[in-house]
């Protein structure tokens, strides 16, 4: 693992969408796997910014997005299809049609889950996958006790997350108690996992899931196992790491 501590959310976000865009650069018809929630907001921004400035040309990529509400259809304002389009998608050049946001509305969910599955084979899995954390420590909607073996299907969000999420919606009644989420398995597929996280709510949970021992109680710790996944975090957020001065000290070493 990588972690690149950064002086504030403006430097993180910068420093992520730069990966995203090499990447983009590398490869025209990158498949990009996106997340939703307030983390990864800066990133975006600066990826639209690289778009309408410098021409960033995202025509050619594939996006699968990691979650959504279960019964909030894609123009409830608080579903995740939602979400993308208003802080992403309407903003960039991806073709409509190689969107992915897990449907929460569908009659038979868990076979609309293998098909998800069976779409992100398909596209030859996913290149970058962009991933916050929350405040338990999951990735995605995978709660703490998710299987590390977990694949995309329906789960049963916690009563912190729950009142994590509520910021976004009229009371915490409104918010789903339920997602559909790609599992760890599924994440742990692609080929690189780029994390942001940010904020001292965030501190418990980013240096479990990196110091930590591997366990299914913190779903980012499985990280730990993928060859290739970069945190990036401002101070608030790492302050609970054990080693964040050898990461300094890496980092400084690399830019130098
Ligand atoms: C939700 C999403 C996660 C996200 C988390 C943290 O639970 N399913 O993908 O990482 O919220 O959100 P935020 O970045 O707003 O703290």
């Amino acid at each position: 693992m990588e972690i690149i501590i950064c002086r504030d959310y403006g430097e993180m976000s910068k420093r992520a969408a730069g990966v995203v865009a090499d990447l983009v650069r590398r490869k025209p018809n990158a498949v990009l796997g996106f997340a939703t929630g307030s983390s990864p907001i800066g990133l975006y921004k600066e990826l639209i910014r690289l778009h309408k400035e410098e021409g960033l040309d995202f025509s050619g990529i594939t996006t699968f997005n990691l979650d959504e509400y279960v019964g909030l259809a894609g123009d409830h304002p608080q579903s995740y299809f939602h979400f993308m389009h208003e802080n992403l998608f309407n903003h960039i050049n991806v073709p409509r049609n190689r969107i992915h946001v897990p449907s929460g509305t569908e009659k038979d969910h868990a076979a609309f889950c293998q098909r998800y599955e069976a779409m992100i084979r398909k596209a030859g899995g996913i290149d970058l996958q962009i991933l916050g954390i929350g405040s338990d420590g999951h990735i995605a909607f995978n709660e703490p006790g998710s299987s590390l073996g977990s694949r995309t299907r329906m789960v049963t969000l916690t009563e912190q997350t729950i009142e994590d999420n509520s910021r976004f919606f009229k009371s915490e009644k409104d918010v789903p108690r339920h997602a559909i989420s790609m599992g760890v398995a599924t994440i742990m597929e692609a080929r690189k996992c780029l994390m942001v996280a940010n904020g001292k709510n965030k501190a418990k949970a980013l240096a479990a899931a990196v110091e930590g021992p591997v366990t299914s109680l913190i779903t980012a710790s499985a990280l730990q196992f993928h060859p290739d996944v970069m945190v990036f975090a401002d101070e608030a957020a790492a302050e609970a790491l054990t080693l964040k001065d050898y990461y300094r000290w890496i980092d400084a070493s690399r830019r130098q």
